[in-house]
């Protein structure tokens, strides 16, 4: 999420605002005005964050802080406190500072809790610009009434971070089919042992899997998390990991935890063959050629389809090079799967180790969508709507 600061005497607040954040498992970017520097230090929310604090459109020699990529990889934009200024600009839609640039061009939902002095909140243009960003759609927080910073007391307090993260918990899990939902997502690659140093692997980095379970957290479902070898630390609430190394481990692990899963995403490239006797020794360098007797793994998603739970929801993946929808229909129905998230080898930028993915969605008697290429968290986002909108 994106965390809008401007300047208000409550910005003192949002270091523990942003603690809460943190707590309740948002990934939290913060964007300061230039006067909300005044209140707070950018050390102090940047150490909080994990992630360095941005004010300007261009900072440093040139650098552009690039507001539309912020605005849509954001899931939900709030701006707390938020002052009387820039209430006005946001109105207006104007575009002088990086934080109303991302306002701007952001496609999620705008959440503001207003933070200013008694007179300054009564004033009628005010409360006509509040009510014009309602208008917008903007979602507005507060403020509460209570003792002020000026040493009046009266309406224009700004509410307090962990009623404002209750607020964004109820309306954003509130409204998610997955709330409640107990799901296995696979993530990463396996690696099959040759002998005791050397294995088969494959180039997954595991970020599309993880940030899937990332998004069903957000949304309110139990993630079980099953994970090949990846260098992603996760420690969130509502997310469970298991890791492991080879395929056979990942079926294990699998076929222990999908019973009382409502929905199970294969988004692990698991290999399709394993050497077939694995050496206990390291194999010595000869001068002859060498060749591995390979056997095939078993196929945990095709299992998962045969055994799947009374309503249970099944997605898998598909990454193909030619004829990708054909093939992914094929595997849909051989594997007996609701939806197929189709990656093709093609697209730039989309697939085994990128930021980025573009994925076509394919469900049952339903024409496939397309997306274009997006960041995974966004990419987890549209696929988790599509699967919403199916169960
Ligand atoms: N999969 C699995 N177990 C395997 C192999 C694959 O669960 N041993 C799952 C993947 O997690 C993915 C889907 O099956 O969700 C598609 O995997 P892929 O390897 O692309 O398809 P295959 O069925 O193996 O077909 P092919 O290799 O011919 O493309």
């Amino acid at each position: 999420m994106l965390l809008g600061i401007t300047g208000s005497i409550a910005a003192y607040k949002t270091a523990h605002l942003v603690r809460e954040l943190k707590a309740s498992g948002a990934e939290v970017q913060v964007i300061m005005t230039p006067a909300a520097h005044d209140f707070v230090t950018p050390l102090t929310l940047a150490t909080l964050s994990g992630r360095p604090v941005l004010t300007e459109l261009v900072s440093g020699c040139g650098t552009w802080n690039d507001h539309v990529h912020l605005a849509r990889w954001a899931d939900v934009l709030l701006i707390a406190p938020l002052s009387a200024n820039t209430l006005a600009k946001m109105v207006h839609g104007e575009c002088d500072n990086l934080l109303l640039a991302c306002h701007l061009s952001a496609t999620c939902p705008v959440y503001v809790a207003p933070a200013m002095d008694l007179e300054m909140f009564r004033d009628p243009s005010t409360r006509s610009n509040l009510e014009r960003l309602r208008d917008h759609g903007v979602h507005t927080i507060g403020p509460d009434s209570g003792e002020l910073a000026s040493g009046l007391s009266g309406e224009g307090r700004m509410t307090e971070p962990t009623d404002i993260v209750e607020r964004l918990r109820s309306d954003l899990v509130g409204r998610s089919k997955l709330k409640g939902k107990r799901m296995l997502i696979t993530a990463g690659p396996t690696q099959e042992a040759i002998d005791p140093v050397r294995y088969i692997g494959n180039r997954s980095s595991g970020k599309m899997g993880f940030a899937l379970a990332e998004e069903a957290a957000m949304r309110g479902a139990t993630v079980e998390l099953v994970t090949g070898p990846v260098s992603i630390a996760l420690d969130r609430p509502g997310i469970v990991r298991t890791d492991v190394t080879s395929a056979a481990e990942m079926a294990k692990a699998c076929k222990s935890r999908s019973t009382d899963c409502h929905i199970v995403i294969m988004s692990a490239a698991v290999a399709d063959y394993r050497p077939a006797s694995p050496s206990t020794a390291k194999i010595k360098k000869k001068d002859s050629p060498l060749s591995i007797a390979l056997e095939p793994t078993e196929d945990i998603l095709a299992w998962m389809g045969r055994n799947r739970s009374e309503g249970q929801f099944l997605v898998g993946f598909a990454l193909e090079s030619d004829d990708g929808l054909a093939h992914a229909k094929g595997k849909m129905e051989r594997k007996n799967v609701d939806m197929i998230v189709l990656n093709s080898l093609k697209d730039e930028g989309a697939g085994f180790g990128h930021d980025t993915n573009k994925v076509t969605l394919i469900g049952k008697d339903k024409d496939p969508v397309a997306f274009p290429l997006l960041s995974k968290s966004e990419t987890a986002r549209v696929i988790l709507d599509h699967l919403e909108s199916a169960i």
